[in-house]
């Protein structure tokens, strides 16, 4: 096994900590063709993302010693420390200095970027210049750090590391799952929808608070429903106990009814474009406040008919309570948003409706903009009506997941198949 299997994911970064590896590894065949060795590397990314994982995993990949560096002392003391670190690296080479959230070893106040720390690590790095030490460093943000510490020739590369995005993500949550006693079936897709932007430390923590939950209700196994419940807190604060229980659908009866032929109305049009998509709808209370929520996997809108597909989706709670209550809700605010989102990028970054409305290739005059807004709300207009047709042409589904969200609080991607399966009966 390869200390790089440890990280799932992320090919390409993958690959360059790979070959940084090599040429500190095998420096004589380098050298060979009079190539030297790189001098240092920067992961800067936000919290959780596996930075110092990386770290660590090219660390031991290239088989060198290494000094670990991080800041857990006074200032004085521990600019003593640095000190120390590189001297002992020097006097190991070839070595790596592992400089761990780099961008915390000044204070945060005015001085920061030009504090002792960041000075006597620069100085530092040029005093190691002539020996064989590698410098690795993790930071958060690199704007913290001084542009002369971070150019090329003390760190050569940069390299910005995001949160899990797509096929990573899934990969991840499975690597995860794979670890836990989990009902068989589970499909990591279901959840990662839920997670898209969350960092790994996130995924992890998520489907912990699965093996917890179930832990907790005494179950043998971890199945969907715990894994989703596990998702929803993480990623959108929705505690296990604030879902809505049949005791408070009661007490805020018609609010309650409402909120759940509105999540209806989202996840019928998503299963009417997108069969089988819908990974969670919930219903619940927050400070006082009843809420409700639908997720669904990540849709592969790379195309431009299922972005302006994914673009219905959001007019679907409202074209449900207009045609239940009579009424559109005035909780659409944010539903609507997120369809302006992605007509927006439909429209002027992706040319939908022609290159005329493009942001790029025209300068960005008051003309191009009013003509923009004209066509994203004549587009917004249509997918309204459109997510109107498909919810009046599915009815029963409507009822039967309204229904259904009242009595439990929560429809997993299990539960919305066996209603689709009932109604089709
Ligand atoms: N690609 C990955 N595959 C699997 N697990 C990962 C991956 N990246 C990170 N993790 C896990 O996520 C957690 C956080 O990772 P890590 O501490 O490396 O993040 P970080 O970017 O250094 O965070 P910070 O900025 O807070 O220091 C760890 O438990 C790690 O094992
Ligand atoms: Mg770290």
């Amino acid at each position: 096994m390869s200390p790089f299997d440890r990280i799932i994911g992320y090919q390409s970064i993958r690959k360059e900590l790979e070959r940084t590896a090599d040429a500190l590894k095998n420096t004589e065949k380098y050298s060979r063709l009079g190539a030297s060795a790189p001098r240092g590397l920067l992961l800067w990314g936000e919290p959780g993302v596996g930075k110092t994982l990386m770290a660590f995993s090219l660390i031991e990949a290239s088989g060198r010693k290494h000094f670990i560096c991080r800041k857990n002392q006074p200032d004085g003391d521990f600019i003593n420390d640095i000190r120390k670190v590189f001297e002992q690296a020097m006097k190991d080479a070839p070595s790596i200095v592992f400089l761990d959230d780099l961008d915390k070893f000044a204070n945060n106040d005015e001085e920061h970027k030009d504090s002792e720390e960041y000075v006597t690590v620069q100085s530092c790095i040029d005093a190691a210049k002539d020996f064989d030490v590698f410098v690795l460093a993790t930071a958060n943000s690199i704007d913290e750090l001084p542009d002369s510490l971070i150019r090329a020739g003390r760190f050569d590369r940069c390299v910005r590391v995001t949160a899990p995005t797509g096929q990573d993500a899934v990969e991840i949550i499975r690597h995860y799952l794979s670890s836990k006693t989990f009902v068989s079936d589970i499909d990591p897709e279901v959840v990662a929808g839920i997670m898209a932007g969350y960092s790994c430390a996130e995924l992890e923590t998520a489907v912990n608070k699965a093996g917890l939950l179930a832990g907790y209700e005494g179950c043998e196994r971890i199945n969907e429903r715990h894994l989703i419940l596990g998702c929803l807190d993480i990623a959108h604060r929705i505690s296990p106990d604030s879902i809505l229980t049949e005791k408070t659908a009661e007490k805020r009866g018609g609010l309650v009814k409402q909120i759940a032929y509105h999540e209806a109305g989202h996840a019928v049009v998503c299963e009417a474009l997108f069969p089988g998509t819908v990974s969670a709808v919930c219903i619940y209370e927050s400070r006082g406040e009843v809420s409700g929520l639908t997720a669904h996997r990540e849709i592969d809108s790379h195309d431009l008919h299922s972005q302006l597909l994914e673009a219905i989706i959001p007019f679907g709670g409202r074209a449900s309570t207009r045609l239940v209550f009579g009424y559109g809700d005035i909780g659409s605010v944010k539903d609507l948003e997120c369809a302006k989102t992605i007509l927006n990028s439909h429209i002027t970054q992706n040319g939908a409706l022609g290159f005329n409305l493009l942001d790029t290739f025209f300068e960005n005059s008051q003309e191009l903009m009013h003509l923009q807004e004209q066509a994203i709300s004549a587009k917004m207009e249509a997918c309204a009506q459109e997510a109107e047709r498909l919810i009046a042409a599915n009815r029963e589904l409507l009822t039967a997941i309204a229904n259904e969200l009242i009595r439990k609080g929560l429809l997993v991607a299990e539960d919305i198949r066996s209603l689709k399966q009932a109604v089709c009966q």
